[in-house]
């Protein structure tokens, strides 16, 4: 079994160390681990955010552990070379279409929500990000105007063969779940959306043991931090998934405590190959300072155990570890505490 360790800009490196302490921890026998550099480092080096070599490590892995891309000296490169286009070229590249980002409260935490307690109480949910389409992939650019007024445009789309499989993905997830999907969309101004919704409601047929509804995102937001405990799994597109996922790390209590999977359809010798990042970004204004916390990127290597290498019970030991030590009242200053990103790492590894 192979994983390629590519850890990235700012945070990234320093939260990826604690996952591989946690899965050195693990002492899983056959088990190789490839760094490869992504990002603004690899631009630095490389002239290129994903150059091939990163490429070629990803292709012949079994699963990626990913920590984060973003540089702000790299901001006025021209769109290709920023860093954010190695963790999109992956995706792409790879075909990882399906993006699972639970968010549950952990025992014990529920003050630290921004919510109120009673209400965070209750979260358990999953969103299901589609991850290959939408805004974020279509044409786009700067222009002229006749007038001479400059303009930005970005087309979305989806195509409805890319709605029914995450819409299958999701479904499914449902039925593993407490089997009640959420859709979210804008299909009250968006063709883009109407045509999501109508996809989904023909997938839909398949599945008539799950409970489907359907949200506008706006709308969607609210009930996120109105009553959370209502949703189950929620399916949506890039753009929504993207900032639904970083709201709803609030409702738990810090976006460092937020996994993510994102699969397609490529096959290992155990699951699904994958890669695994935290929802979080490359954080320079913490980045370098040990004030990082490194549970979403533990609580990711847990997922990569999970559904690439087929390893539930060791994916259970490490959330149970992650899940004590919360418990305990170990926090980072992302929860109110003083634990550094390391001392983080060793309580996780304490209890593991
Ligand atoms: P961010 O997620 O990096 O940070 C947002 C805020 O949350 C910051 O105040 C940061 O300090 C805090 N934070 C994030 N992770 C934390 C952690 N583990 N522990 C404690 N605090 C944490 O989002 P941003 O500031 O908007 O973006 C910074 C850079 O990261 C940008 O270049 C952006 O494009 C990139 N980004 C990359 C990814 C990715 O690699 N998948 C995801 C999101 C953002
Ligand atoms: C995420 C990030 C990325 C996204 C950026 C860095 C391209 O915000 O993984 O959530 O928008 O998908
Ligand atoms: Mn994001």
């Amino acid at each position: 079994m192979r994983i390629a360790v590519m850890a990235g800009d700012g945070i990234g490196p320093e939260v990826t160390a604690e996952a591989v302490r946690v899965l050195e921890a693990l002492a899983l026998p056959e088990l190789e681990l490839v760094e490869a550099e992504v990002g603004g480092a690899a631009y630095k080096r490389h002239g290129h955010p994903l150059p091939e070599v990163t490429l070629e490590a990803a292709r012949s892995s079994d699963a990626i552990l990913f920590g984060a891309v973003g540089d702000p000296s790299c901001d006025a490169l021209e769109r290709r070379l920023r860093p954010e286009q190695a963790i999109l070229g992956l995706r792409r590249e790879l075909g990882l279409f399906a993006n699972l980002r639970p968010a549950k409260v952990f025992p014990g935490l529920e003050g630290a929500s921004a919510l109120r307690p009673e209400i965070a109480r209750a979260i358990d949910l999953l969103i299901v990000r589609e991850l290959n389409g939408d805004v974020y992939f279509g044409d786009k650019g700067t222009r002229r105007l006749d007038d001479g007024r400059r303009q930005g445009w970005d087309l979305m789309s989806y195509a409805e063969d890319e709605v029914r499989r995450i819409a299958h993905v999701a479904f499914r997830a449902a039925q593993g779940r407490r089997r009640r999907l959420t859709s979210v969309d804008k299909a009250n101004v968006l063709e883009t959306s109407q045509l999501w919704r109508d996809v989904v409601c023909e997938v839909a047929a398949d599945y008539p043991d799950v409970a489907l509804e359907h949200l506008y995102v706006d709308n969607a937001a609210m009930q996120l931090v109105r009553d959370p405990g209502q949703f189950d799994v929620i399916v949506t597109g890039n753009l929504f998934g993207d900032i639904l996922s970083d709201q709803a790390s609030m409702c738990v209590g810090s976006i460092g405590l937020l996994a993510s999977a994102a699969l397609g359809e490529r096959r290992t010798a155990h699951g699904a190959f994958g890669l695994y990042e935290p929802i979080h970004g490359s954080a320079p204004d913490i980045a370098g300072q040990n004030r990082a916390n490194p549970m979403a990127a533990i609580l990711s290597l847990a997922m990569l155990l999970r559904h690439s290498l087929g390893l539930e019970g060791e994916a259970r030991r490490v959330e149970a570890a992650v899940a004590r030590a919360l418990g305990d009242g170990v926090r980072g200053a992302d929860l109110g505490g003083s634990a550094g990103t390391r001392a983080l790492g060793d309580a996780v590894l304490e209890r593991l």
